[in-house]
């Protein structure tokens, strides 16, 4: 299957690609965005070639407030629906009371609960009945995505997951950002490239790791939310402003 589905959509443009794909998985189709610049591009085509793909975010409870700016502004710019997604309240409510709220920061037992109660369960919620799950992961974003195929097969959540960005460039991303006046998070041109929970996330300097500012405090072995599993080191890529 991941052969064939690959042969299918080689040469073809993203957007040919995700019009093939979302009539063959036909209602069973999802891309996850975290409204970084990538996922900015995957929405862009899909939403203004009407793609029927069921587009999700994981609303994890402590997003930057950028992160909701940009969100509503996709929302206007597009007026598709983006489905939200937010953690089961019982466990936050216990996670909260018997920890506090940023155990995350004590220990990396912490740290994956946290992102287990806020992200990886409610994930596995998004992607049920799914068969295709499209994603924004990039080569470039670290030396584990180098590995990562365009299709490939997830036993994690039982699907086929599209990663159609794998091989584009931040400067492509912006590029494509720039012509389609997409709507980006304004935390870019102040320094965070990777973008997730707002206390979890820091401005990268000039020659660091591009997801240098994703649980800094933590070994580069550690820094894994769960929810891609194979991800967890990240090369070092000369940073910039953006300048979009
Ligand atoms: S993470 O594993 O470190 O959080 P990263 O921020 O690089 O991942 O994002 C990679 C891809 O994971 C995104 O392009 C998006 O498809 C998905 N993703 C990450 N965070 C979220 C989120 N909060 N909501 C929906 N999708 C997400
Ligand atoms: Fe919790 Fe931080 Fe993970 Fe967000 S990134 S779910 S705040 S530990």
């Amino acid at each position: 299957m991941v052969k064939e589905l690959t042969e299918k959509i080689e040469n073809k443009s993203i957007a040919d690609q995700l019009k093939f794909l979302a009539d063959r998985f036909s209602g069973k189709i999802a891309f996850s965005t975290s409204f970084g610049l990538g996922d900015q591009v995957i929405s862009d085509i899909i939403f203004s070639n009407n793609i029927p793909v069921k587009v999700f975010t994981l609303d994890t409870g402590r997003l930057f407030e950028d992160t909701y700016k940009v969100w509503d502004k996709t929302l206007k710019k597009y007026n598709k629906a983006i489905k939200a997604y937010f953690p089961d309240s019982d466990a936050v409510e216990k996670l909260v009371s018997e920890k506090g709220i940023n155990s995350f920061y004590e220990s990396a037992d912490n740290r994956n609960e946290c992102c287990h109660i806020r992200k990886v369960e409610p994930l596995a919620r998004a992607l049920k009945d799914i068969d295709l799950w499209i994603t924004g992961l990039r080569a470039e974003q670290s030396d584990t995505r180098t590995e990562l195929s365009i299709i490939e097969k997830n036993d994690m959540y039982d699907l086929i997951k599209f990663n159609p960005l794998i091989n584009w460039k931040l400067d492509e991303i912006i590029q494509h950002i720039k012509d389609n006046d997409v709507p980006y998070n304004d935390l870019y041109n102040q320094g965070f490239i990777s973008i997730g929970c707002a206390p979890c996330t820091r401005a990268v300097k000039l020659g660091e790791n591009v997801r240098a500012g994703r649980w800094w405090w933590e070994s580069k072995e550690k820094k894994e939310c769960g929810i891609h599993v194979s991800v967890n080191t990240v090369p070092r890529i000369s940073t910039k402003n953006l300048d979009l």
